[in-house]
């Protein structure tokens, strides 16, 4: 039985009740908070920082973060993010102009490294750092936002990720991240992915334990 994981993007949730709401969703049953960083630099949009995650941790917060960098360059601020209590730390290859060091300076760090692909982003540079990868996100949206529709053709690229993954035999988990809710996470799951950010379909909802709960018996089918 695969172990999916149900990772809220806290993009979505009251900013002027982060502890709150993250306390929340996670008392409804999430796996872990994905954690979007943006730059208005690699995306049109701006969020949160290291000093938001540490706010988490000493908040109470004990839970996975699962850092979604989208911002350039990467480097200088995985070692902040890693302090600030990050567990996984996820970049762009367009992003970084050294992908392996990247990814062992994640490792290097105490986290869990993983790359993220655009919608029109190949997979080609997956087999050339396999080793140094805990976690394949592919983007089912172009990032920026929430609230976006599922690109539908993630489907046959996350059957393609798949393919990579078990073929290396390794640990490596594969996520999926944008515009995934009630009615397509099972779709997903069948493509391969293992690990589900959904943003707006949760805190998008009054009541995010029967969201969660839907999601999970959706996946159990
Ligand atoms: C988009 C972000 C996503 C976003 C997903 O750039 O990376 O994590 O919050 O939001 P939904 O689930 O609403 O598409
Ligand atoms: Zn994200």
């Amino acid at each position: 039985m695969t172990d999916y994981k149900i990772a809220p993007s806290i993009l979505s949730a009251d900013f002027a009740r982060l502890g709150e709401e993250v306390d929340n969703v996670l008392s409804a049953g999430a796996d872990m908070v994905h954690f979007d960083v943006m730059d208005n630099h690699y995306v049109p949009n701006l969020t949160i920082g290291p000093l938001v995650c540490e706010a988490l941790r000493k908040h109470g917060v004990t839970a996975p973060i699962d850092v979604h960098l989208m911002i350039k360059p990467v480097d200088r601020i995985i070692p902040d993010f890693a302090e600030a209590g990050a567990n996984y730390i996820t970049f762009h290859p367009e992003a970084s102009e050294h992908v392996d060091r990247s990814l062992q300076l994640v490792r290097d760090c105490g986290c869990k490294a993983g790359l993220v692909f655009n919608p029109a982003t190949p997979l080609d540079v997956l087999k050339y750092v396999m080793e140094k990868v805990d976690m394949v996100l592919l983007m089912s949206v172009n990032p920026g936002f929430g609230g976006q529709k599922f690109i539908p053709g993630t489907l046959d690229k996350l059957r393609e990720a798949r393919a990579l993954i078990d073929a290396s035999g390794r640990d490596i988990r594969l996520e999926v991240d944008g515009g995934v809710k009630v009615d397509n996470i099972r779709a997903v799951a069948e493509a391969g992915a293992d690990t589900f950010v959904a943003g707006s379909a949760i805190f998008g909802t009054d009541d995010y334990r029967k969201t969660i709960e839907s999601m999970r018996a959706e996946l159990a089918q």
